[in-house]
C-alpha cells in the first residue's frame, strides 16, 4: 500500500492564514527584519520568499543585502539597529555567512526577544529546560506535520537523524515535550538502518541526498524529511530531493512528506508564527499556540 502524503503546503497555508487573522486583531503591526550576506543562490531564493511571505501575512518587511565583504562589525552594528528598532519584532540573519564572520557571535549579538530562528542560546536554553520561547521554526514544522498523523505523541518511538543545532537537536527537545521516546541518530551510529526501521516516527535531517531506503522504515511509519539536497538530473537539469529516498520510502510507510512540499513550506510559516509570537510578547499580550 502507498503512504499518505502529508500535504505541508496545505498545512503551512493554514497556518499563515490563522498568523495573518490574528495579527490583524493585534493592533500592532508584526515586524521581521531579514539580513542577508552575500549571493548564495539557495539563500537568495529562501529570503525572497521570506520576504514575499511576510508581506502577504500585512507584516512589515524590512530587507538588508550586504555585499559578500561586508566587515563582521558592520552586521553586528545592523543586528544592534535592528535590536533597538520598536518596529522590527524579529530578526533573521540568513545562513550560512560568508566565512570571515562568526555565525556563533552574530546569533549571540540578536535580542533573544526578537531571535525568531530561536538560535541565540537563551531561547536554546529555554527550549531544553520546556520554558515557553521562540523555537527554531523547521523542527517547530517538522512536529506540526507529525501531529497531523499522529495528534498525540505520546510514548511513540521517535528516532531523530541527525544532530544538528538547527534542526536535529531541536526536534528532539520538542518530541521529548510531546512525551515521545526520543532517540538522536546519526553518521557515527551503529547499524543506523537498524535504529531507524525501529522507529514509529522518523524525522530525517542529515542533509544526505536520499540516505534513507526503504528498508530503513519500519512498516507503517511516519517519515518526515527535511532534507532539501540539489542533486543532478537528466540533460543537465537539477532536482531537489529530500534525505529520504522517497519512491521506494512510500510503498513502506504509513504516511511521508514530500520535498519539494514537505517540511520546506513549514519554516517559512512557523517563522511568520515567531513573528507574531514576539509582537505579542512586546505588546504584553499572549501568543496564539499553532
Ligand atoms: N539557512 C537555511 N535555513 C535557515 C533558517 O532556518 N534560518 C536561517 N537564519 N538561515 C537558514
Amino acid at each position: 500500500m502507498s503512504a499518505q502524503i502529508i500535504d505541508g503546503k496545505a498545512i503551512a497555508e493554514q497556518i499563515r492564514i490563522r498568523v495573518t487573522q490574528e495579527a490583524k486583531a493585534l493592533g500592532i503591526t508584526p515586524g521581521l527584519a531579514v539580513v542577508i550576506v552575500g549571493e548564495n543562490p539557495a539563500s537568495q531564493v529562501y529570503v525572497r520568499n521570506k520576504v514575499k511571505q511576510t508581506e502577504e501575512a500585512g507584516f512589515i518587511s524590512f530587507e538588508h543585502r550586504l555585499p559578500e565583504d561586508t566587515p563582521e562589525a558592520e552586521l553586528l552594528k545592523i543586528v544592534e539597529q535592528l535590536n533597538d528598532n520598536s518596529e522590527v519584532h524579529g530578526i533573521l540573519v540568513q545562513l550560512p555567512l560568508p566565512d570571515h564572520i562568526d555565525p556563533d557571535l552574530v546569533i549571540r549579538t540578536i535580542d533573544p526577544a526578537k531571535d525568531v530562528d530561536g538560535f541565540h542560546p537563551i531561547n536554546a536554553g529555554k527550549l531544553a529546560v520546556g520554558q515557553d520561547s521562540l523555537m527554531p521554526c523547521t523542527p517547530q514544522g517538522s512536529i506540526i506535520l507529525a501531529k497531523s498523523v499522529h495528534p498525540d505523541l505520546t510514548g511513540l518511538n521517535a528516532v531523530v537523524l541527525g544532530r544538528s543545532n538547527i534542526v536535529g537537536k531541536p526536534v528532539a527537545q520538542l518530541l521529548i515535550q510531546e512525551s515521545a521516546t526520543v532517540t538522536i541518530a546519526h553518521s557515527k551510529t551503529r547499524d543506523l538502518d537498524e535504529v531507524c526501521a525501529r522507529a514509529d516516527l522518523l524525522i530525517a535531517a542529515v542533509g544526505r541526498a536520499e540516505l534513507v531506503k526503504k528498508h530503513w522504515i519500519k512498516p507503517g511509519a511516519t517519515v518526515i524529511d527535511v532534507g532539501i539536497n540539489r542533486v543532478s538530473a537528466e540533460a543537465g537539469k537539477t532536482r531537489l530531493v529530500g534525505d529520504v529516498a522517497f519512491e521506494e520510502a512510500k510503498e513502506v510507510a504509513g504516511a511521508i512528506t514530500p520535498v519539494p512540499g514537505g517540511v520546506g513550506p513549514m519554516t517559512i510559516a512557523c517563522l511568520l508564527a515567531n513573528t507574531l509570537k514576539a509582537a505579542c510578547w512586546a505588546a504584553g499580550k499572549p501568543a496564539p499556540r499553532f
